[in-house]
This record gives structure tokens, sequence and C-alpha cells, in this order.
């Protein structure tokens, strides 16, 4: 017995000690449930913190306004736009009325209302009467230029502009203002150069006409599926 008391004390503690860690556990996860941003509600309502409702800009089904250069976010990767969101709020990607937006955000509430753009369905795009096929813009879309070593968009965007993977985000059904906006914001260094800068090296390499011939072309690109689709 001398023997045996100090091993079932062990024992005992042992499984004392598992009992304490599961209940701390459990505790933990109901306190972050409960703290879990519910991004539909951001998204259709705002909160409490000021943050309007992304709807009355980005559209009711996250399709973007073209004509203001609201940006469509349906369908697009969730770490995408989750970064997004913090560069606007860190004013890496300098926009006064989306810094405001992402101010008013929590980092919960960013990652939640990006989780729930990412599973909203492509909008789908009434197939523009756009430049043909042999356009100055398709070209660069389709072959880039390689004399001055730009690639082709479609190299990283997918074959039709669907997007790839997690990284190389969907242009179709971007309107040709939001477009333009962006590639112009590289090369000012309003926007950060995001992975490897690759999007920096490609902006400096385009001329104004280019980005307009790019522009016109991309947004009147049908909505094609996304090469690999993105995490939602
Ligand atoms: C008053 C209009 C307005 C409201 C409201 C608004 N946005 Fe925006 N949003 C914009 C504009 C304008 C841009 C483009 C900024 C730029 O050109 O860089 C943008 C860009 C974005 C982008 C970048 C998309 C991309 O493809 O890179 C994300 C993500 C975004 N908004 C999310 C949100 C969320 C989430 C909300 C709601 C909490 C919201 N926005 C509310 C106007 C708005
Ligand atoms: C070598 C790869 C690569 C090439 C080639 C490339 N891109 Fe990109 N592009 C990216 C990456 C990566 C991003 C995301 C940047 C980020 O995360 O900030 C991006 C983002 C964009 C965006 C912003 C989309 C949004 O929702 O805000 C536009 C517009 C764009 N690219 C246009 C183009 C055009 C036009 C071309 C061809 C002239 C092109 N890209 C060629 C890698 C590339």
């Amino acid at each position: 017995m001398a023997i045996e008391s100090p091993r079932i004390f062990r024992i005992t503690m042992t499984l004392w000690s598992t009992v304490v860690r599961a209940t701390l556990v459990m505790a933990l996860s109901t306190t972050l449930n409960l703290a879990h941003a519910d991004g539909a509600a951001i998204a259709l309502h705002g909160n409490a913190q000021g943050a309007p409702a992304c709807a009355t800009c980005h559209g009711a089904a996250g399709e973007g306004t073209a004509a203001s250069g609201y940006p469509r976010l349906a369908g697009l990767g969730a770490e995408y736009l989750a970064a997004q969101l913090d560069a606007f709020a860190n004013g890496q990607r300098n926009n006064p009325v989306m810094a405001a937006v992402a101010r008013a955000l929590t980092s919960d509430d960013r990652a939640a209302v990006a989780l729930y753009y990412a599973a909203l369905a492509a909008p789908t795009v009434k197939p523009g009467i756009g430049p043909g096929a042999n356009s100055p813009g398709a070209l660069l879309f389709d072959e880039g230029r390689w004399p001055q070593g730009l690639p082709a968009c479609s190299q990283c965007h997918g074959p039709g502009g669907g997007g790839v993977g997690t990284t190389f985000p969907a242009l179709t059904a971007q309107s040709a203002l939001y477009i333009e906006n962006q590639l112009r914001a590289w090369q000012k260094g309003a926007r950060p150069p995001g992975p490897l800068a690759l999007m920096s090296v490609v902006a400096s390499k385009l001329s104004d006409s280019d980005i307009k011939d790019l522009a016109s072309y991309i947004s009147a690109l049908p909505a094609s599926p996304p090469f690999r689709k993105s995490k939602p």
C-alpha cells in the first residue's frame, strides 16, 4: 500500500488536470463563439461601431456598382478580401472611404465579412459589346509584351480572367473604372505591392492608353469560372 498510494495519487491528479483542461477549452471556445462576428449582418446592416452596410455601395449580392468604381466582392477569395480590409485599415491601401469603413470593423468583423462575400456566387456578367479579340487590350491580356518583360495578365489571373487559387483575384465582373483606378493606384504607390510585388511591376510597365485598353477589354469579359476555386 505504501508503494501504491503515490501512484493512485498521480493517476488522480492526471485525471483531474485533464478534466480542468477540457473545461477550460470548452469555456474558451464558448467565449470565442459568442465573440464571433456575423458577416451577413455586417454586410447588410453595418455594425454598432459605425461601419455602414457594405451592400449600399457593393450591391445587395456583392456585385459592385460599376459607374462609381465600387468593386464586386462576391466570390473573391476570403484571404484576399480580409487582406484588403486590413490594408485599408492600416493605411497601406490608400482610400479615404474604405479606410473609414475598415477602421470601424474589428479584425473578427473583417474576417467574418470576408468569409461572407467569398461564399457568394460570382456575379454573372452580361456579355458586353467590348473590344474584340484582336483589340490592343485583348493582346496585352492574352500575350503580354515580352520585349518589355510584361507577362500576359491571363498567366496569373486565369485564361478568362476568372482568378486562380487564393492569391490571384478574378478580374471578370469588375468595372472599367475600378480596374483603371487600381492600376493607377499601383503606379502611384497608393496600393500595397501585394504578393512578391507582382502587380507593382506589372503596372509600372503600362502606359495610360494600355490601362484604358485593358480596362475596357477586361470589364466586358463574360464571367468565367475560377481556374482553381479559391477557398471560401
Ligand atoms: C460608401 C461606399 C462604400 C461602402 C459603404 C463600403 N465600401 Fe468597400 N469599397 C468602396 C470603394 C470606393 C472601393 C474601391 C477602393 C479603391 O479604389 O481602392 C472599395 C473596395 C473594397 C474592397 C477591395 C476589393 C478588391 O477587390 O480589392 C473590399 C474588400 C471592400 N471594399 C469591402 C467592404 C466591406 C466589407 C464593407 C462594409 C463593411 C464596405 N466595403 C463598404 C466603397 C465602399
Ligand atoms: C505575375 C502575376 C500577375 C500578372 C502577370 C498580373 N497580375 Fe494582376 N494581380 C496579381 C496579384 C498577386 C494580385 C493581387 C494583389 C494583392 O493581393 O494585393 C493582382 C491583382 C490585380 C488587380 C486588382 C483586383 C482587385 O480586385 O482589386 C487588377 C485590376 C489586376 N491585377 C490587373 C492585372 C492586369 C490588367 C494584368 C495584365 C496587364 C495583370 N493584372 C497581370 C498578379 C498578377
